[in-house]
């Protein structure tokens, strides 16, 4: 791995045990939720699903309980330590999602949630999606978007690690956001059809209220009517049967 993804690695090592604490209680709760259901909406129903960077396993827990079988992916060990605990039904790895320790064609799905933006190599973990993909199964990353709410992000991240701030996801880790048709043509080029992207998610967790429970109330109509100011970006593209 380079230093970069090592560095990666050992943050979420060192913040897996707070994770669940911003992802899985209150705002970010109805947040990841929110982002689970556009991605569950890619999925078929059912079947087997591969989660990349599938971190505490809160997705594979969605997945599963609505009928489907799951098998989790990340390469921070601490993280894949509550996965486990959190879905004993289900499998994890650790590992890279560039390099997948898995056989051709044995998934009808792989997922993606908040993971790709950290990707050293994203042409390597779609290529990867693809050939562990059955014929006619489907990837669905939902990552952030370039626009203007992230467009501000890398300076944040930076300024709090240098400042020692212990937050999900906090520190200068290169990340890379990407415009809808870039991922369109990521997709395409790696061969999957059908490819779609779009935006969700407006309101955003770090909103001051009354702004965060107004945000909310009009999310649906900002996706619909406004996506450009959503700040996730949602693709998923079917791999040809033949
Ligand atoms: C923001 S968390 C998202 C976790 C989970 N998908 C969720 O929705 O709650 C990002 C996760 O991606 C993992 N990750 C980042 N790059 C990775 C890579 N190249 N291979 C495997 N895991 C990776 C991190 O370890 C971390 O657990």
């Amino acid at each position: 791995m380079s230093g970069v993804q090592d560095k990666v690695q050992q943050h979420y090592d060192q913040v897996a045990e707070i994770y669940d604490s911003r992802y899985n209680h209150k705002r970010g709760r109805s947040y990841h939720a929110h982002i689970s259901r556009h991605v569950m909406s890619c999925l078929p129903e059912g079947g087997m699903l591969l989660d990349l960077g599938c971190g505490t396993g809160l997705f594979v827990h969605r997945y599963s309980s609505q009928g489907g079988n799951a098998v989790g992916l990340d390469f921070s060990r601490g993280m894949i330590f509550r996965a486990r605990d959190r879905n004993r039904d289900s499998d994890f790895g650790i590992g890279n999602a560039e390099i997948l320790p898995f056989r051709d064609k044995a998934f009808d799905a792989v997922a993606s949630l908040l993971a790709f933006s950290y990707l050293k190599n994203p042409e390597q973990m779609l290529a990867e999606a693809w050939r562990v993909l059955k014929p006619g199964g489907t990837l669905a990353i939902c990552t952030l978007g370039r626009n203007l709410l992230t467009s501000g992000l890398p300076a944040v991240y930076t300024l709090g690690e240098v400042m020692r701030i212990r937050r999900v996801g906090m520190g200068a880790f290169g990340e890379r956001y990407y415009a809808p048709d870039e991922m369109t043509g990521l997709f395409e080029m790696t061969g999957f059809r059908e490819v779609t992207a779009r935006r969700c998610s407006f309101a955003h967790l770090n909103l001051v209220d009354p702004l965060y429970s107004l945000a909310r109330r009009i999310e649906p109509f900002v996706e619909e009517k406004i996506p450009s100011l959503a700040y996730n970006l949602l693709v998923s593209g079917r791999k040809p049967d033949h």
